[in-house]
């Protein structure tokens, strides 16, 4: 693999532990001023010294994070289609490489959309991205997205749909937790992120999401809602990195978010860049 590349991919997935924590902010471009994302900034600000690399648009990034944060950044450049048109997956490419390395991002993400009436279209956007991005050693992140109108959430599906995504190129591949997870992690000779998804019903529920996922093979989550839609956005982060960099138990994990709570702002896991 060649320098740039490498050391793109190594400032995500950290080398100390091979495992990275992605915040996933991406949300408006499909679906608006989502709940606890409405403005951005104040979303995000506390959360980049825990966060291994955030995932988000260009007009997020240029709007509500500030230049001189060191925080990797994963830019989404597929979008095209929201929650009220017909159907999600009616995807193009919406961002160019070029405004890619003028944002000196360290990856690029596009949602596939395997099943949908898409298909075809978002395959190929994937392809003609990896070909511009390993023109300049930018890894892309495929998002095997599942839409309203796919809701096949099991490991057949998913299997097929992040194979596909490394087969085309992709350097890292975003999926979804499902049972028998493992068989998705042993088909995809890339490493893989899970999302958490729609708001869990308990902190617990998203711990145990992130520690299975982890126990079978993901490199780490690329997480957003049951972040950032937590009551303790801060407290969830970290703990969700106790989990996936520390190793630790669903229950250690919920210790740690029940000391942070008592203990307010001093600081329990090691923050992955200084606070300003
Ligand atoms: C949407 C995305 C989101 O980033 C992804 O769903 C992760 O966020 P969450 O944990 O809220 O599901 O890629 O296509």
């Amino acid at each position: 693999m060649d320098w740039g590349m490498s050391n793109r991919i190594s400032r995500i997935i950290k080398p100390s532990s091979g495992k990275s924590v992605m915040l996933a902010v991406d949300h408006g471009y499909f679906m608006g001023p989502t709940h606890n994302l409405e403005q951005p900034r104040k979303t995000i600000e506390p959360l980049i010294p825990y966060a291994d690399a955030l995932m988000l648009t260009r007009g997020v990034l240029r709007t509500s994070v500030d230049p001189k944060r060191d925080v990797p950044i994963i830019l989404r450049v597929s979008g095209g289609a929201s929650i009220v048109s017909k159907t999600l997956s009616n995807e193009a490419i919406t961002t160019s490489v070029r405004d890619a390395i003028r944002l000196n991002v360290s990856a690029l993400a596009l949602s596939i959309f395997v099943g949908s009436e898409h298909e075809h279209q978002t395959l190929t956007n994937l392809s003609r991205l990896v070909d511009e991005g390993e023109d300049y050693g930018i890894p892309v992140l495929a998002v095997t997205a599942v839409g309203k109108e796919l809701e096949k959430r099991d490991a057949r599906y998913l299997a097929l749909s992040c194979r596909i995504a490394a087969e085309l190129g992709a350097r890292l591949v975003k999926t979804y937790y499902c049972e028998e997870f493992s068989r998705v992690v042993q088909g995809c000779p890339v490493p893989l992120v899970v999302a958490g998804g729609p708001k869990l019903e308990t902190e617990l529920d998203a711990f145990q999401l992130a520690y299975d996922a982890i126990a079978e093979g993901a490199v780490g989550v690329d997480m957003g809602r049951n972040i950032w839609q937590s009551e303790h956005p801060v407290a969830m982060i970290q703990a969700v990195r106790e989990i996936v960099h520390e190793r630790a138990t669903v229950r250690e994990a919920k210790q740690a978010y029940d000391e942070y709570l008592k203990t307010g702002p001093k600081l329990l896991a090691k923050p992955t860049v200084p606070a300003n």
